[in-house]
């Protein structure tokens, strides 16, 4: 399982899926469905833009998920959830998030190191510079960059 808010998805978020696909017969990427927050894409066009992202891949599908992760992994008999760290500072909340998932389910969750030329990569920083018309191109899958150019041009804002 690779879970994320995934808004959108960005080359650092493939890269992980990307590694993490080679190490285990399935993988499920699945998009956290936060019904207080709506978000820069709609979930469902944050599925469809991951799944073109990963259609090279296939044993990943891709999927949505509202509520506690574990209870999304207990219901699929899923055992292990895999994680990107970009940097120490990403650490400190994934290592809590690791503890407190496998305090709730027991569940493992691997941490895979992205590549150093994706390290620095976020969709906050990505959306924030689409919006005013930087170029993202390098950063995200093409469909991501088409429909930010799309949203962009429509005047739409993180
Ligand atoms: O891409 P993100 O926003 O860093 O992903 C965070 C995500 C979705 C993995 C995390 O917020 C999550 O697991 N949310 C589901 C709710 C949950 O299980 N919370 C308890 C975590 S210990």
């Amino acid at each position: 399982m690779c879970p994320g808010s995934f808004d959108p998805v960005t080359n650092g978020h493939v890269d992980v899926i990307h590694r993490a696909s080679a190490l285990y017969d399935e993988l499920v990427v699945a998009v956290l469905v936060n019904p207080g927050k709506a978000g820069f894409f709609p979930v469902e066009e944050r599925m469809e833009l991951l799944r073109e992202s990963v259609a090279h891949l296939p044993n990943v599908t891709v999927d949505s998920f509202s509520g506690l992760l574990v209870d999304y992994c207990g219901a699929h008999e899923i055992p292990v959830i895999v994680k990107g760290l970009r940097a120490v500072s990403d650490f400190e909340y994934e290592l809590q998030m690791a503890q407190m998932n496998r305090e709730l389910a027991a569940i493992e969750t691997l941490f895979v190191p992205t590549a150093p030329q994706v390290g620095h990569l976020s969709s906050s920083l990505v959306k924030q510079i689409a919006t005013f018309g930087g170029d993202v191109s390098r950063l995200v899958p093409k469909v991501v960059n088409d429909r930010l150019r799309e949203r962009a041009a429509r005047g739409s804002t993180p």
